[in-house]
């Protein structure tokens, strides 16, 4: 398995492999970039059906991470790191507490916390063993999801005002793709303003509860993306904007809360190239991490607020460029973090 030629090393300052034979531990630590300041991304558990899957997942994130700090202007670099395992028969005290041991040995270049199959107790597990973990109760928001929800909303109506020219998202039909901790909220947020909703979820209780709430229509979850709809809020799974799905498009936004949306870099360009706004994920998608890059001592509720409550303008100075230079929003994002990072990388020297 080939690391420094791998199609997503993108330069990675470090990659960890660890490995404790007694807890079971197998686990990867991506670094991407510590350039603004300690690499920032959560830790999640995975039974991934290879090794060479792992690689690419954790590198794929960790990149991710570092472009949405950069974007959400927060003083921290991009990491992510993957336990290979099944979280329901694998996870034990002793993997959780070696893995925190993996953790506390970078000395602070890597700041984790909660992801897929890593919840709030398990973090909690592991801050007896190293501090360098967020997201528990340690005085700040909590529970991220309605702080990612919140800049969705707002990216939301950013993105409907920017393409439909509507001061609101009042008549505007939304779908809503996962109703989970995300979904659930903006769905929620959506309703109360005066949107239309159609969503979809795996789970039919979901869709259920949304129907009866929000006067949601359910919609098939095979065919959704091709929904008669204004905007398709993404908000399960990334990848699902794709060379067989964009053609079948009906909306002319796309702003969701999923992480990784477009398959491959050129699923930005065929967007753009339909005429349909892409909100890129990691600028819409930030208000968690803000929440958590907030959290400590002297979390001040207001402040975090106000942060989050900035990247409705980030996204509307990216649709602008994206306008007035006739280029994808997702080239233009892109362009603005590797700006920001070299900018860094300047005054570091
Ligand atoms: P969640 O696990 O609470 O909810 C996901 C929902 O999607 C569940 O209701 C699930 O049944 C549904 N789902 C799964 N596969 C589906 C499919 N193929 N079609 C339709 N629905 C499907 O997750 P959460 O926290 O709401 O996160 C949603 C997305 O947002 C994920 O991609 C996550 O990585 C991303 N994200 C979440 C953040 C947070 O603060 N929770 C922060 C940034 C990104």
């Amino acid at each position: 398995m080939s690391v420094f030629e791998h199609c997503q090393f993108d330069n990675h300052e470090a990659v960890y492999f660890c490995r404790d034979e007694a807890s079971g531990l197998c686990a990867i630590i991506a670094l991407h970039s510590t350039l603004r300041g300690p690499a920032m991304g959560g830790t999640r558990m995975v039974p991934y059906a290879s090794d060479e899957e792992a690689l690419t997942d954790v590198l794929r994130l960790s990149r991710g991470m570092t472009f949405k700090n950069v974007m959400a202007g927060l003083p921290f670099g991009g990491g992510k790191a993957v336990i290979i395992g099944d979280p329901a028969k694998d996870k034990s005290a002793a993997l959780l507490q070696a893995y925190a041991v993996e953790i506390e040995r970078l000395q602070g270049r890597f700041v984790t916390g909660e992801d897929v199959g890593i919840g709030m107790a398990d973090v909690q597990a592991m801050s007896s063993v190293t501090a360098h973990i967020r997201g528990v109760p340690d005085g700040g928001a909590g529970d991220p999801s309605p702080f990612t929800a919140s800049g969705v909303y707002d990216g939301i109506v950013a993105a409907v005002r920017h393409r439909l020219d509507r001061g609101s998202v009042e008549g505007i039909h939304v779908l809503v793709q996962g109703l989970g901790a995300v979904g659930m909220r903006l769905a929620e947020r959506l309703f109360a303003a005066g949107a239309r909703l159609s969503v979809t979820d795996t789970n039919p209780n979901r869709v259920e509860e949304a129907r009866e709430r929000f006067a949601a229509e359910a919609v098939d979850i095979a065919s959704c993306c091709a929904a008669d709809v204004d905007v398709y809020a993404p908000c399960a799974l990334g990848a699902t904007l794709d060379a067989a799905t964009i053609p079948t498009l009906k909306a002319s936004v796309v702003a969701g809360g999923a992480n990784n949306q477009l398959a491959t870099a050129e699923d930005g360009r065929r967007l753009h190239e339909r005429g349909i706004l892409y909100a890129p994920d990691y600028v819409i998608n930030a208000g968690g991490v803000i929440s958590t890059a907030h959290a400590g001592p002297s979390f001040d509720m207001g402040r975090m607020l106000d942060h989050v409550g900035r990247i409705a303008g980030t996204l509307e100075d990216i649709f602008r460029l994206s306008k007035a230079e006739g280029l994808p929003t997702s080239v233009i994002a892109d362009r603005l973090a590797r700006k920001r990072l070299a900018d860094a990388a300047a005054t570091t020297r």
